[in-house]
């Protein structure tokens, strides 16, 4: 399911936009920071809940890959004198920014942030015109890279399986064939043959872009590899007695953290390749409900809420289970290789 339409917002007078944190009481309720823990938020953005956690008197590493985050948020680490460090690091490797006593807590906020989408030229949205590149490292393989140099059925597949668009395969071919004319360049190249392949039905709720332009940028970002190597690192890291939560804003992400708490929680296998039921010992327990969402009045106030999904652990004292990619049934887009380059 599509959540992040990557349609951008402005405020009421058109301006840049704030990045307001989702489910941020939920958040802090499943986090308890407090004087003495230390907490990693592995997606700092624009530091909303940094500075929550920082106000509840925990101290903050925090990292992102993003190098336009970094840069905005010295200003918060000067203002809370080695309390925060702040990282450019991605998620995926938060094990090797922990202390080696272990952190008292990891949260993930996962996806893209409101300025990331608001600015053109980062390429994400396909309601404003800029370069098609959507890297949230400003670096590595583009958007414009994928769709201009992927094979047909890979195209397809990652449409398919990352977009969940049903009209992958026509999408797919009208690029291949639109590709040699005239490389695409911006999101308005894409977005318009998107419009002309696949026009906007009266029932339709979204763009028809929105699904490609969430595959691509999922898969730019290798989006759902990077949050289940996160899952496994937090394990890692984690004290005993250690909370690990997650906000997830679409139904790949949050299958991947259901299927790692109940991998985790000593139950069940996880994985439909392995039909045996295995008696672990759990290495999370779950803490209050199985998942949370976003009150009516969040949901009302900030749209970018109604999807998001909060799923939190309590580590226990076991030892970390075995960091087995299997367990999550991703999709293998692997044989995508070097994009024919
Ligand atoms: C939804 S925003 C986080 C907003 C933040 N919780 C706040 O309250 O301001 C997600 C952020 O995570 C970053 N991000 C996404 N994937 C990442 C990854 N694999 N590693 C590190 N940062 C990542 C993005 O660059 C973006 O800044």
């Amino acid at each position: 399911m599509v959540a992040n339409p990557g349609g951008g917002s402005t405020d009421a007078g058109g301006g840049p936009v704030r990045h307001i944190p989702v489910l941020l009481f939920e958040v802090l309720q499943a986090l308890q920071p407090a004087p003495g823990k230390i907490i990693l938020d592995g997606t700092f953005g624009a530091g909303g809940y940094t500075s929550a956690i920082l106000a509840a008197g925990a101290d903050v590493i925090a990292l992102d890959r993003d190098p336009t985050a970094i840069t905005a948020g010295q200003e918060m680490v000067a203002a809370h004198g080695g309390h925060l460090s702040l990282i450019h690091s991605q998620f995926s490797d938060l094990a090797s920014h922990a202390p080696e006593a272990g952190l008292d807590g990891v949260v993930l906020d996962i996806g893209v942030s409101s300025m990331q989408i608001d600015e053109a030229e980062r390429g994400f949205s396909f309601q404003k015109n800029g370069p098609l590149d959507m890297r949230m490292s400003a670096s590595g393989v583009s958007a414009a890279d994928v769709v201009n140099r992927a094979k047909v059925a890979d195209l397809i597949r990652i449409f398919h399986f990352l977009g969940e668009e049903s009209q992958a395969p026509r999408i797919a071919h009208a690029i291949e064939k639109k590709r040699t004319e005239k490389p695409f360049e911006t999101t308005r190249d894409l977005a318009g043959l998107i419009e002309i392949v696949t026009p906007r039905k009266m029932k339709d709720k979204i763009h028809p872009a929105t699904r490609v332009f969430q595959a691509l940028r999922v898969f730019v970002n290798d989006e759902l590899g990077e949050l289940a190597q996160a899952l496994f690192a937090a394990e890692r890291s984690l004290k005993p007695g250690g909370r690990l939560v997650v906000v997830t804003f679409h139904s790949l992400e949050d299958r991947i953290v259901k299927k790692f708490f109940s991998d985790r929680s000593g139950r069940a296998s996880g994985s439909r390749h392995l039909p045996v039921v295995h008696e672990r010992a759990a290495t999370f327990e779950a803490i209050g409900k199985q998942m949370v969402s976003a009150s009516e009045a969040e949901a009302e106030a900030n749209p970018r809420a109604r999807s998001a999904k909060l799923r939190a652990g309590l580590r226990t004292q076991a030892a970390p289970g075995a960091a087995d990619l299997s367990i999550f049934d991703l999709p293998n887009l692997a044989s995508l290789g070097k994009l024919g380059a």
